[in-house]
């Protein structure tokens, strides 16, 4: 397995600790959990679901198909968009209902979801130029 690829796996593991820890902190602390439940969401369904789909889809897609990935060099900037995209949006959602700090925080939070919304654009370009019908041999009976 290409390194990079064991990274977008290890990240997801990573996102679904963060994301199940904040879950369970939401039952705990039930009167602040409307400012972390967006985060628990995206981390769980963009970082744990959807990172590992990432991984998973571009190991297995290409032998799938009979082909390389499309373009190992999307597959490498894809990474560093997706992560810093939801690493972003974590830090950033649970203060944008603070008044006083929304001023940084709006943009931030705009420029990771951003980040995000490339990520996917990325995946969505790349893995699509990969998959490809195989021609299967006849079944012999
Ligand atoms: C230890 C594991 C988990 C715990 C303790 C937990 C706990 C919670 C809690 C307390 C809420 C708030 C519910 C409310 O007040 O309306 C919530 C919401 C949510 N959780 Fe989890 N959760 C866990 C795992 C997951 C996983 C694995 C996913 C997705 C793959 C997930 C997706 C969601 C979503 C999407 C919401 C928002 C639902 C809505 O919009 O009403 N959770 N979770
Ligand atoms: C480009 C990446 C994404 C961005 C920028 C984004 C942004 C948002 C925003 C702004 C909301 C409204 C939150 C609110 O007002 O409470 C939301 C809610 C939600 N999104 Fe996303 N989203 C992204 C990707 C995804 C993906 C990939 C999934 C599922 C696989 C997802 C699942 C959800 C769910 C379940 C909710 C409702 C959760 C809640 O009530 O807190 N999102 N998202």
């Amino acid at each position: 397995m290409e390194p990079i690829i064991v990274w977008y796996l290890r990240m997801s593991v990573i996102y679904f600790v963060a994301g199940a820890f904040i879950g369970f902190m939401m039952i705990l602390f039930p009167n602040t959990a409307g400012y972390h439940e967006p985060v628990h969401a995206h981390l769980n369904l963009l970082g744990f679901m959807s990172m590992m789909i990432y991984g998973v889809g571009y190991h297995i897609l290409p032998k799938f198909s009979g082909q390389n990935i499309y373009s190992p060099k999307i597959m490498n900037v894809q990474f560093w968009f997706s992560n810093a995209g939801l690493i972003g949006i974590a830090i950033s959602w649970p203060f944008l209902n603070m008044d006083h700090l929304v001023s940084f925080f709006k943009p931030m939070l705009i420029l990771s979801g951003a980040a995000s919304l490339i990520g996917v654009f990325l995946f969505a370009f790349n893995i699509l130029k990969t998959i490809k019908p195989v021609q299967m041999p006849p079944v012999s009976r």
